[in-house]
């Protein structure tokens, strides 16, 4: 069986959702408290054993680059200040070995992971999106890597989600299950509000067998107008059993603006050098809501 090594980080999106802060930046360079949101990412592959990133990037997102390279001159001057911890934080994005591909048109996830057919080759591997953290014991993608090796088959990472939500997902029609494994019928990008056949959405962590470059290749547009991922697992689980998997740990929805805020709280708050001033900081502005 061959082992996953390599994984793809899609970063071309226009990043609308977030505008205007978006218009020069990109939103995967948008910071959880001290880190940009791309880094948990990275740092959950690496984690989880992967060896080769490649990251989809497009127009406007070349601060994505710099991020992973070295900065001497703020390298230089941190060592002459004597701050390691910092120095040790800025190396540890710069150490990383990370490939980069531009994706020229914004046709959609699916093109996106497509345009890293060649880095790939005939390999299963990763995808991770950018819009989901997850905190977990076992790394999320880890979790999926593990079931790749028992099922030599893709698998899906889902978890539960409100009902109501369930438009804005990848959504997942389960046939059996076994423990947190499920067999699947069917896999439908963003069904219309009502239409859902689960509540067990995609979370943005995939594992998959290289086949789906062929669907990749020739599929048509899907929701949105665009080339979807799903709608070409939906295809290459007519003939090899995709299976979804109800992976374990927290996910933090950092692709729209509520669940961003809600993040960086929650990180702020989870970190001991500012939990015990950012609660104190909480309930000061709420008692000033109350007065005003
Ligand atoms: C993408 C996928 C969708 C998945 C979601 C998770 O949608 O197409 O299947 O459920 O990410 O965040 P997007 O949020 O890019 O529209």
């Amino acid at each position: 069986m061959q082992t996953v090594k390599k994984a793809i980080i899609p970063a071309a999106g226009l990043g609308t959702r977030f505008l205007p802060v978006t218009k020069a930046m990109p939103k995967e360079m948008l910071p959880i408290v001290d880190k940009p949101t791309i880094q948990y990412i990275v740092e959950e592959a690496i984690e989880s054993g992967i060896e080769d990133i490649i990251i989809v990037t497009g127009k406007g997102k070349r601060a994505i680059e710099d991020h992973f390279d070295h900065n001497f001159e703020l390298e230089d001057n941190l060592m002459k200040k004597e701050k390691f911890d910092m120095l040790e934080k800025v190396n540890y994005a710069s150490n990383v070995d990370i490939h980069y591909i531009r994706q020229k048109d914004p046709k959609g996830l699916g093109h996106a992971v497509w345009c890293a057919r060649k880095f790939i080759g005939d390999e299963p591997f990763a995808v991770l999106l950018g819009d989901d953290i997850v905190q977990a014991e076992t790394p999320g993608l880890r979790q999926l890597i593990q079931q790749y090796e028992d099922t030599e088959s893709s698998v899906v990472g889902v978890q539960q989600v409100p009902f109501e939500q369930t438009h804005r997902y990848g959504i997942v029609d389960p046939n059996t299950v076994e423990g947190r494994r499920y067999q699947v019928n069917n896999f439908v990008e963003k069904p219309q509000q009502g239409n859902a056949p689960s509540n067990l959405a995609i979370m943005g962590r995939y594992v998959l067998t290289p086949e789906i470059f062929t669907y990749l290749d020739k599929q048509e547009l899907g929701a949105g107008g665009e080339i979807q991922l799903t709608d070409a697992i939906q295809k290459i689980n007519a003939l090899q059993q995709v299976y979804a998997y109800d992976f374990e740990g927290k996910r933090y929805d950092v692709g729209e603006k509520l669940g961003f805020i809600r993040t960086n709280l929650e990180f702020a708050l989870q970190n001991e050098a500012y939990s015990d001033d950012v609660e104190q900081m909480m309930k000061d502005l709420l008692t000033e809501k109350a007065n005003i």
